[in-house]
């Protein structure tokens, strides 16, 4: 037997829910976790095309790439497919692909026939350390970022290396924004160990990258059992996607990229509110890992789609600030205040 195949998985508890996790696995393990005869893979045009012999002998619904398919069009035609398929009560949907493929994978599963179980094999660098994990699968409306979704764990997760061969390198750097925040807001020894590495080493060492992987899903993890629901610690995710998320689809730019610019201002703004006195060192960085930093952008209309945040409050804004490298804290900053910050930025 493969030596990858006898690993067990790990098992993670959600509230009542449990999610196996199988770290530095293989795909061909899939058919020892679910039955292919009562599975649908959903996965994209790009992963289809590029490991076409791994998705033989699986039913697939192949989807158009990229973001802009996050939608609710999307669903429609995928759930019309699984009628198509005969899919009922029993079968599992299984999510291969980035943030965009379990996104959507997750949601559909949570409302087909009011909900069938589901699980991701995640194959890029943001889907492995941020996306696949927390339950949180929706979709997007307009230019506002998952808008519509839910909460639903899924009942596993499988990691096979393998599929970051054919990763482009703006998605590593993509996959990286995530996880200098995982280090910025809860571990300032990972911070450091960024700092010393690179994406090229990264990349070169197999076995850093595996364990760096494991320790991200676990910090992201440890934070999601804590508080599934969104009601304390897990804001701390937040770090930089409040106006990461604004400007993300305003202006077309990947999702590390938006939130790194948003880790920017927000580290600006941590040196207000509590004299935070790092920010050259988070941007240094970012920087060193390929992403945006500073940018001009139109502030107005940011500030229009910011309003619209989940993490809103009526006139208040629940917004993550570090009050040193390693330590994320939560602010609720009044809408007005927040304004003239940004702009004053
Ligand atoms: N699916 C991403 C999250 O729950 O945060």
């Amino acid at each position: 037997m493969d030596q990858k195949n006898s690993i067990k998985p790990a098992t993670y508890h959600f509230g009542d829910t449990t999610t196996q996790y199988y770290f530095d696995s293989a795909f061909q393990k899939l058919k020892e976790i679910v039955n292919p005869t009562s599975t649908i893979i959903i996965t994209d045009e790009n992963l289809f095309n590029a490991h076409t012999k791994k998705f033989k002998g699986w039913n697939t619904i192949v989807l158009k790439p990229g973001e802009a398919y996050k939608v609710q069009a999307t669903v429609d035609t995928v759930i019309e497919q699984m009628i198509g398929m005969e899919a009922d009560r029993k079968t599992t949907l299984v999510g291969v692909g980035g943030g965009v493929i379990t996104d959507m994978t997750g949601y559909i599963a949570s409302v087909y026939m009011r909900g069938i179980s589901f699980g991701f094999v995640p194959t890029s660098v943001l889907g492995l350390v941020d996306a696949s994990i927390g339950g949180k699968n929706g979709i997007d409306v307009g230019v506002y970022k998952n808008m519509v979704g839910i909460i639903r764990q899924p009942s596993f997760i499988l990691h096979d290396m393998l599929f970051l061969n054919t990763l482009p390198q703006s998605e590593w750097e993509n996959g990286f924004a995530e996880i200098i925040k995982h280090s910025c807001i809860k571990d300032a020894r990972m911070f450091a160990e960024l700092e010393t590495g690179s994406l090229k080493t990264y990349q070169r060492k197999k076995n850093d990258f595996c364990d760096l992987v494991r320790r991200n899903a676990l910090i992201k993890i440890k934070v999601v059992q804590k508080d599934q629901f969104e009601q304390g610690d897990r804001k701390l995710l937040n770090f930089g996607h409040t106006l990461g998320h604004a400007l993300e689809n305003q202006y077309e730019l990947s999702h590390g990229q938006a939130i790194s610019i948003g880790m920017t201002y927000a580290s600006h703004i941590s040196n207000v509110l509590c004299g935070f006195k790092d920010t050259k060192r988070v941007v240094a960085l970012l920087e060193k890992y390929g992403l945006p930093t500073y940018a001009s952008f139109d502030k107005k209309a940011v500030l229009e789609v910011l309003k619209m945040d989940k993490k809103r409050v009526r006139k208040e804004m629940n917004f993550v600030v570090l009050e040193k490298i390693g330590k994320g804290t939560v602010r609720p900053i009044p809408l007005s205040q927040l304004e003239e910050m940004i702009t004053a930025l």
